[in-house]
């Protein structure tokens, strides 16, 4: 498989699952409080995408070497760096959750996750979601033909590490289109200049996970999907999916309840 370039019918059919994407995780906000589980939150989106028509992409999604992932969308607690699987266990004041959405509409894929602070958080659990956001954003910020992936990577690494934060390395951002996870790797560290240029209908996600301390992650348990920090110290995501335009680049998922982009990202 190669990079995929979108034509105006496929930038069309993009808009519209990354806004449905994104929608999911507006209906689901009010509900991440104190008390609420993960599960419940799988089913209020679950229920949210029937309503949408679109169906979960994560639903018995099953890469090679994977179990078929069991639930429709990620929920990542604290020190759980991504594919978190939603259970029982009671959210709780102080925790942060990743909630990754990913769906499927008329055979394209829309992929967006968001950091939702549980109640009041500490200062340093805060600092890590806004920080990571910022991170998020000075990647999209330089998409444009001409730029490198090389030059993305590198952007969102010297300003997580600038901040005292470590960026993880195993799991990557990716192209995106009728194939969830397609090429190219988007990586959230590099060197200018690197990798794939970008060119006009490029489509893929940024979605860097920034970890509080040490990059190193491991495997917990034996569900086969749910990665945490190695240290055990807290990690934040958050994740767009972006196409590249002729002057520069349009975020695909984004909704009424989107955060605004950071003050440092000038519009247009
Ligand atoms: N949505 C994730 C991503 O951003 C992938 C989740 S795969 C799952 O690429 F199976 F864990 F849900
Ligand atoms: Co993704
Ligand atoms: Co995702």
């Amino acid at each position: 498989m190669s990079i995929t370039y979108k034509d105006e019918a496929g930038i069309q059919g993009m808009r519209v699952a990354g806004k449905l994407a994104a929608e999911v995780l507006d209906y689901i906000t009010p509900h991440i409080k104190p008390g609420i589980t993960t599960k419940e939150i799988d089913r209020l989106a679950a229920e949210c995408m029937a309503r949408q028509g679109t169906t979960s992409a994560t639903l018995g999604y099953q890469p090679a070497g994977y179990p078929p992932y069991p639930a429709s969308l990620c929920t990542s607690v604290n020190h759980v760096v991504c594919h978190g699987i939603p259970n029982e266990k009671p959210l709780k004041k102080g925790d942060i959750v990743n909630v990754d959405v990913t769906v499927i509409k008329d055979g394209w894929f829309g992929d967006t996750s968001r950091m939702f602070l549980v109640g009041e958080v500490s200062i340093a659990a805060k600092r890590l979601c806004a920080l990571t956001y910022d991170a998020m954003w000075q990647g999209i910020m330089r998409v444009k033909p001409g730029v490198h992936l090389g030059d993305i990577g590198f952007a969102i690494q010297r300003f997580a590490e600038s901040n005292g934060f470590s960026v993880v390395r195993e799991f990557c951002g990716h192209g995106i289109g009728r194939v969830f996870h397609e090429e190219p790797q988007v990586l959230h560290y590099g060197k200018p200049g690197t990798l794939e240029e970008l060119k006009p209908g490029m489509t893929f996600t940024i979605e860097p996970m920034i970890n509080a301390g040490r990059r190193d992650v491991k495997e917990f348990g034996n569900d086969g999907w749910t990665i945490v920090t190695k240290d055990h110290s807290l990690s934040a995501q958050w994740e767009h999916t972006v196409l590249v335009t002729e002057s520069g680049y349009e975020v695909l998922t984004l909704s009424a309840g989107s955060p605004p982009p950071p003050p440092f990202v000038n519009a247009g």
